[in-house]
């Protein structure tokens, strides 16, 4: 107790102090001082300076700002300056909202407008709004919200006429703010409407008919409602079992490279679903074993003609051979071996561009897995193809892709 109170005394004492000095402050800098306000500034320095031999006494820091506050004339304030009178209030209060609350009575016209905008704002702005060098462009740019580069204007992108009068009124001209009246306002609003193709050029605004204007981005501007749609997400309790009601695979960890090289690598899973251990391309003769296939000697030409023959299905979209050129799909040439996703000049999506990234590269496992189940396999690929179901037909296919770009 006793430390307590010997780090909170001359504490308390330099909050008196500090105080004191505030209101004596006050009290100079105060002009016109209302009657009950002229009363509390004399009243206050007193209380300080009783409080602070009562500070010395040990006064717990708690007490004391508890005397020091509550006089009533200080309710929800310091005490300091007076109250606003009404013409400075008015002469603040210039916004105006979107539903025209705040208008000051005026018109202006597009050509009277443009006379304006060309001897005030046109050396930043352009005589069209297209901006002079790196000034703000004030018109167009309509439907370049979604691109990577959007041009943000009071037509592309400002959800309401009124923040334009009272932008406009408030800062511009740029160096010399709020020296426009209120027509001259409505004029070059009138003409920042014409440039933005929203009213023909004799057209006529006034505060009457400002509310009747929408802008296009309007309806793309709302409330926040995070509180009602995300919220509810992120505070509901967690699933902890059975969550999903069926389980897709939409890329295989062989595929994405997620595993040290340990000289064996997790084949796609056949049509069943189970997964089998496969060995690398080190082994070649066991992965062709695995997918289920060739002779151990020489060329199984029966074999290539029957993958000729499931080529007709691929044929639309791909081209394999001496010549092969891409077509819908890139041409086959090589395909084991070949990094996936790399042909010079064809347009592959996300999922192809990423493995490639990745430097993955087709091996017969991989391919036929991807055969078998293009979409479940390299899920969101551009492929339209259903998958070949038979491991015989994928296994002659890939004989005869093989065969065909020697
Ligand atoms: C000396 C150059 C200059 C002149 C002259 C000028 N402006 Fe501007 N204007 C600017 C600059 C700079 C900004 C951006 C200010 C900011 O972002 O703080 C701007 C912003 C604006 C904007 C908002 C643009 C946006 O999309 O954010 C409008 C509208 C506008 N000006 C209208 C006018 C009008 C109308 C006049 C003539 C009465 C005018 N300006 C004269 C420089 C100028
Ligand atoms: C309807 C057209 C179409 C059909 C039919 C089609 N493909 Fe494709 N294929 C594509 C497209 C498009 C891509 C590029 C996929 C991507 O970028 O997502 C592609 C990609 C491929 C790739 C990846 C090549 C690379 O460079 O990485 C292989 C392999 C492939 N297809 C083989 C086949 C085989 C074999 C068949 C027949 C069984 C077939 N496709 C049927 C259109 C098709």
């Amino acid at each position: 107790m006793l430390k307590f109170l010997k780090i909170f005394v001359p504490a308390g004492t330099g909050v008196a102090s500090v105080l004191a000095l505030a209101y004596v402050a006050a009290d100079q800098f105060v002009i016109d001082v209302p009657a009950p306000v002229r009363e509390m500034v004399a009243v206050q320095p007193a209380m300080a300076q009783e409080a602070a031999p009562a500070a010395e006494a040990a006064t717990p820091i708690t007490t004391l700002t508890a005397e020091l506050s509550p006089a009533p004339s200080m309710a929800g304030g310091y005490g300091l300056g007076r109250e606003a009178l009404a013409e400075e209030v008015a002469a603040w209060d210039t916004d105006i909202r979107p539903d025209g609350l705040g208008l000051p009575v005026g018109t202006g016209d597009v050509l009277t407008g443009e006379e304006l905008f060309v001897e005030k704002c046109s050396m930043c702005h352009g005589e069209f709004g297209e901006a002079v060098g790196r000034w703000p462009v004030l018109a167009g740019g309509f439907g370049t919200l979604d691109r990577k580069d959007p041009v943000k204007t009071i037509g592309s992108y400002w959800p309401y006429l009124s923040t334009v009068y009272d932008y406009v009124q408030r800062a511009m001209p740029f160096g010399e703010a709020a020296s426009l009246s209120n027509d001259e306002t409505y004029a070059l609003v009138a003409y920042l409407m014409y440039v933005n193709d929203l009213v023909d050029d004799e057209f006529v605004l006034s505060n009457e008919n400002f509310t009747e204007v929408r802008l296009r981005n309007e309806d793309n501007f709302f409330m926040d409602d995070r509180l009602e749609t995300e919220f509810p997400l992120f505070t509901q309790e967690a699933c902890m079992t059975d969550c999903k009601e069926t389980v897709e695979i939409t890329m295989y960890a062989s595929m994405l490279d997620v595993t040290p090289d340990s000289g064996v690598v997790r084949a796609a899973p056949a049509a069943g679903g189970a997964v089998e251990a496969a060995p690398v391309a080190e082994e070649p003769a066991a992965v062709e074993e695995a997918a289920a296939a060739e002779e151990t000697g020489g060329v199984d030409m029966a074999l290539i003609e029957d993958g000729e023959g499931v080529f007709k299905k691929c044929r639309a979209c791909h081209q394999v051979g001496e010549g092969a050129v891409n077509r819908s799909g890139p041409q086959l040439n090589g395909l084991i071996g070949r990094t996936i996703g790399s042909v010079e000049g064809f347009g592959y999506s996300n999922v192809f561009n990423d493995a490639n990234a990745a430097g993955q590269v087709w091996t017969e496992e991989i391919l036929s897995a991807f055969l078998e189940n293009p979409k479940g396999v390299m899920s969101g690929t551009k492929m339209s193809f259903a998958g070949l179901r038979s491991a015989d037909d994928r296994a002659a296919l890939l004989a005869y892709l093989q065969h065909a770009s020697n």
